[in-house]
């Protein structure tokens, strides 16, 4: 017999054998096997196609497919309606899939913090451009025309006039250029350096900017706002200091400290002061009249020591086993 027979025999002896089907399951599951399972007679049909010459093989072998078919189809309109077989049940103790859920990158989550901080206490929210001219960046801010900062060592040019800017404070300008006070904002966004990356800085870095102008504003009032924001943002009993600094466009100026007990020092997280007059000026806005104190702070300073963060880089790469633990 040639396996061109043997199909159709099998055929035949597989219709006389499932009429009737089988009605309990353990005589189904021997039909089953014996046909199908996997030294069942199907199997031997495949096994012996090997010595079919090479021009009869395609057409033998898509009959006896169509044979393996034939024969599953009865066992599972069978295997469908049977009662016994719909009786197996999922397991309900196993352990349910799990969806891996998003979450806020902590830099993010740092700056929402800051935000609502600041927005609890009347700060409204402003925005203003990364990509700036020397007026903004520097000269209305009262930078004289040979300070280091100016230098291509530490800022990104564009070109002579225009450049990448290295902090928020820009935008104090263009709110004072465009609003009469009183004004009260806080700008959070992106600021660019030319600095050697390393664990504790990168070439971009996020800081938020407060600008508070008022008639009667005074240093007190400077220090009680980044007071409130400290023991907002790092707990009550957190110990802060404010240490005199110089900026250009802030006088006096101050940094402010936060003791870190981890490890045993103070740590600067922002720069602040009230504004210089020259600035006013040059926004023409009346010194004699209004008042007003700055801050400057960096987002992955705050970030950094809130969580234990000893890398900057790592905010930066994109790390699931880092982000993970957020
Ligand atoms: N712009 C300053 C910096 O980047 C911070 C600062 C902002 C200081 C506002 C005083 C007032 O270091």
């Amino acid at each position: 017999m040639n396996l061109k027979e043997s199909i159709e025999s099998v055929r035949n002896n597989f219709r006389t054998d499932s009429d009737p089907f089988p009605s309990d399951s353990k005589s189904i599951e021997s039909l089953y096997i014996k046909y199908l399972g996997r030294k069942g007679i199907v199997a031997d049909l495949f096994n012996q196609l090997k010595d079919v010459s090479n021009k009869d093989r395609p057409e033998i072998g898509k009959s006896l497919n169509q044979l393996k078919n034939e024969i599953s189809k009865s066992f599972s309109s069978v295997v469908n309606d049977s009662s016994e077989l719909d009786n197996i049940q999922e397991d309900l103790t196993l352990p349910g899939l799990k969806f891996p859920t998003g979450r806020i990158h902590p830099l993010q989550q740092t700056m929402n913090d800051i935000k609502s901080i600041f927005m609890n206490v009347g700060f409204s929210i402003a925005y203003g451009p990364e990509v700036d001219d020397d007026f903004h960046n520097f000269g209305a801010l009262n930078f004289p025309p040979e300070h280091p900062a100016r230098d291509m060592q530490d800022t990104f040019f564009i070109d002579s006039d225009t450049m990448l800017r290295t902090h928020t404070s820009n935008v104090q300008i263009h709110l004072m250029e465009n609003q009469n006070p009183p004004l009260r904002y806080i700008v959070p966004g992106r600021v660019y350096r030319n600095e050697a990356i390393s664990f504790k800085s990168y070439c971009l870095f996020h800081q938020v900017e407060g600008i508070y102008v008022d008639k009667n504003v005074s240093f007190a009032d400077h220090k009680g706002i980044l007071e409130y924001f400290v023991k907002r943002m790092f707990g009550e009993k957190t110990k802060m200091r404010f240490r005199p600094s110089f900026f250009p466009f802030t006088e006096p100026s101050a940094e402010v400290d936060i003791w870190s007990e981890k490890r045993g020092q103070w740590l600067e997280i922002l720069g602040s002061g009230m504004v210089d007059p020259e600035v006013f000026k040059s926004v023409d806005i009346d010194p004699e009249i209004w008042h007003g104190f700055a801050f400057g702070m960096g987002v992955e300073r705050i970030c950094m020591l809130k969580y234990g963060i000893d890398d900057i880089r790592l905010l930066y790469q994109g790390d699931m086993r880092f982000l993970e633990q957020f």
